[in-house]
């Protein structure tokens, strides 16, 4: 597949309609200027999943799902950006021209498609085997009832048989015109002696492993021998099109399931996974016997917040595999933990219990984190003072990696009360061990390359500050201040303007001859204010943003399009207008009253139009944010967009109060002066930290310096306050 170009981008973009495309798969009612309906992302009785087709966005008010039509797609259907824009061209019947690509992009693309086709061959060649076979029918086949598997799991997991021959795969692959190099290059084959062509899975049970959207990457073979000079499994070589630490098995099958329960169960194996299924629980991945990788997690937490992980109680592989748990709580997700009972793993279960037993002993016996790492630690111990320390110690260190601040809290709690020890100490610890975690963190995550590794830092940065910019405010916790944290609630702030009324103009009516230009928009002014002070945005993720949305706001084709929507708007204002004109001017009799009402409904249709216009103005960058191909934008300008935050609250409440859009005026100034403010007392701050050192340490920065410095900053803060104080005293009144 290749690239679209950005044309056929913007044309799909503007086509997409919300409505249309969300009644694909939701059927949606009419609600007021809304539509409402049951949202596919979890399980619900009552709708509460809303549609805004001004707005071109959805959101469900429960799960917090949603976003613009692509966002949607991507989201429900796992496709990738590509995909989405692919399957609203061709909804819409629009032809994408395929961007021309090098020779070399070509290249790689058709041997990615090649290796597709191949394994597509290989998984249809080897479910043949085991239904069309006789070794099939007299080996393979009853292996698999004997373990169980009944013929739709065999369908629903696509399970096949290699047969007992070297070259049975590559001789018909051959035959059939795929050429060696694709054999090999997705492991298929091998090369043995005198180079002649060996195929990888003989006499083998296949387990095909599916990407998310479905496509065959690799297979699994199993041997139905029990000898031990056999290798159990044979797997794919990693490929091209196969990294195993980004594939998880089963979730193609699952993905809907794990949507829906709003959890994702993990086990080992491929066995356990179709077991499961075939019990009922179909919210279930495998992460194929090797230990849970970051990339495997990402991979679920597009689906869910939740994860089980299922054990079976072998003491050993449990403690090399605690890191997981590690690994999932740092994601910012939660995690649960199953012990099966000794001797069984999901598989065993499943096939000797019934679907019910199974279920209720999932629930019964799932704990969190802190109570198996406990158990586990703890067993056999008879609380030994030096293990029992050891143990607090991991478990602290694990509550450390978790993101959000407050989830850390409630866990040094539970924690404080399992363990009978001071609250106060486990929170300390944990805060040691949080910087020590954030340190090596930022230092590894500064060697990867790319802005995604910043982002668990950004969120631990979100969810400390944005619960509470008050706190922030009030330098409460001083000492950890990490300046991109300290100043994240403000310039997500900032942030939200742009991306909620970007074009729309600073001022409107009387406030325009106040004493800004007039047609100053809301980013204009924005960062014409940024810039004159040389700010930039410190957290990476917003900074990413702001200058998306500043390319937004600079693209040749605004005029345009605004001229094309004022166009529109006009022509359906305008047989509006016309109708209710002629219906006036048939029933006048005072000719004068009828002047007087014509001019009315003049003056109405221009104001129509003025809004409207406003309207487009103003949504036009959140608009393209929200369809950006790069996630962290398209994330973070549809949560800026659809979250609701304090100041609409009080809003609903009284409606009779001027709406935020009225009083943009006021409040985009004072956002900017509050970013400014915070900015300057960090920087207090981090002077003050700089004399408390000066008695300490070996620093010599001059003591007058540091005063004379503060006393400069403090100055400005004085007339930043007083800048502002005078704005809004000059500045005519609305309304
Ligand atoms: N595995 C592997 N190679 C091995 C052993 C295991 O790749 N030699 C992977 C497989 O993905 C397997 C998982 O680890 O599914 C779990 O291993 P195990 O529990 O040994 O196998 P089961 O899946 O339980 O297989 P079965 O029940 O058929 O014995
Ligand atoms: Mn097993």
């Amino acid at each position: 597949m290749a690239r679209i170009d950005r044309q056929t981008v913007e044309r799909i973009l503007e086509a997409a309609d919300i409505v249309d495309i969300v009644s694909d798969f939701v059927s949606l009612k009419r609600r007021g200027a809304n539509y409402i309906g049951l949202c596919p992302f979890h399980n619900e009785r009552t709708p509460s999943f809303s549609v805004s087709r001004t707005k071109g966005i959805c959101k469900c008010f429960s799960c917090g799902k949603g976003g613009s039509p692509i966002n949607f797609l991507m989201e429900l259907e796992q496709f990738s950006y590509n995909e989405a824009l692919r399957y609203i061209a061709r909804k819409y019947n629009i032809e994408i021209k395929e961007h021309e690509l090098t020779e070399e992009e070509r290249q790689a693309e058709n041997d990615r498609e090649s290796m597709f086709a191949i394994n597509e061959f290989a998984l249809k060649h080897f479910m043949h085997n085991l239904k069309d076979t006789d070794a099939g029918n007299d080996i393979a086949l009853p292996y698999l009832r004997q373990r169980g598997i009944s013929q739709a799991m065999i369908d629903k997991f696509k399970l096949g048989y290699s047969i007992d021959k070297r070259d049975d795969l590559s001789r018909t692959a051959i035959s059939k015109g795929f050429s060696e190099r694709f054999l090999t290059d997705t492991g298929l084959c091998y090369r043995g002696d005198h180079d002649t062509l060996i195929d990888r899975f003989r006499s083998r049970i296949i387990y095909p492993v599916l990407s998310v959207s479905g496509k065959v990457i690799a297979f699994g073979g199993r041997t139905m021998r029990t000898s031990k000079e056999v290798a159990k499994y044979v797997n794919s070589p990693e490929s091209v099109i196969y990294s195993k630490s980004r594939e998880l098995y089963g979730l193609f099958q699952a993905k809907h399931a794990i949507a829906k329960a709003d959890r994702c169960i993990l086990v080992e194996g491929y066995m356990d996974v179709i077991s499961m299924h075939q019990s009922g629980v179909e919210n279930v991945v495998a992460s194929s016997g090797t230990s849970l990788t970051e990339g495997q997690i990402r991979l679920i937490h597009r689906f869910t917040d939740n994860i089980t992980v299922i054990y079976d109680s072998d003491p050993a592989g449990i403690k090399a595999s605690l890191r997981g748990i590690d690994l999932i709580l740092a994601e910012g997700m939660n995690v649960k933990v199953v012990l099966f009972p000794e001797g069984e793993d999901p598989d065993s279960y499943a096939r000797t219990h019934s679907s019910s037993e199974l279920q209720k002993y999932l629930e019964e016996n799932e704990v969190d984190f802190i109570q198996f790492k406990t158990d586990i630690l703890l067993k056999g111990t008879d609380s030994d003072p030096i293990l029992k320390s050891k143990a607090i110690q991991s478990i602290v260190r694990t509550i450390s990696v978790i993101p959000d601040q407050i989830t850390r809290n409630v866990y040094v709690t539970e924690c404080s009360r399992r363990l009978s020890i001071s609250e106060q100490i486990l929170a300390l610890q944990v805060k040691k061990y949080r910087a020590d975690f954030l340190e090596k963190e930022t230092a590894r995550k500064q060697r990867k390359e790319g802005y995604e590794q910043i982002e668990e830092i950004a969120d631990t940065a979100l969810s400390s500050s944005e619960i509470n910019a008050e706190t922030a405010h009030n330098g409460a916790d001083d000492s950890a201040l990490y300046p991109a944290d300290y100043l994240r609630p403000f310039e997500l702030e900032l942030m939200r303007y742009i991306v909620k009324y970007g074009l729309a103009n600073l001022c409107t009516g009387a406030d325009a001859e106040g004493i800004y230009d007039d047609q100053l928009t809301i980013i204009s002014y924005i960062s014409r204010e940024l810039a004159d002070d040389e700010i930039s945005i410190s957290n990476k993720d917003l900074s990413m943003l702001y200058s998306a949305a500043l390319a937004v706001s600079q693209g040749d084709n605004i005029a345009p399009r605004i001229e094309a929507e004022r166009n529109r708007l006009k022509e359906i204002i305008d047989e509006k207008l016309n109708a209710d004109l002629a219906l006036l001017r048939n029933q006048a009799t005072d000719i004068e009253a009828a002047e007087r009402s014509e001019k009315l409904l003049h003056e109405d249709a221009e104001m129509q139009l003025n809004n409207g216009i406003d309207e487009f103005r103003a949504s036009f960058i959140g608009h393209a944010l929200m369809s950006d191909s790069d996630d962290t934008i398209r994330s973070l300008s549809t949560d800026l967009i659809t979250t609701r935050y304090q100041l609409s609250k009080i809003h609903t409440k009284y409606a009779q109060l001027p709406t935020e859009r009225e009083r943009l005026a006021d409040l985009v100034p004072l956002a900017v002066y509050n970013l400014k403010n915070a900015i300057v007392e960090l920087n207090i701050h981090q002077l003050k930290e700089k004399l408390n050192g000066v008695w300490k340490s070996d620093d010599h920065t001059p003591v007058d310096q540091i005063i004379s410095d503060m006393q400069k900053l403090s100055q400005i803060k004085c007339e930043l306050g007083r800048y502002l104080g005078e704005r809004i005293l000059t500045r005519p009144q609305s309304r």
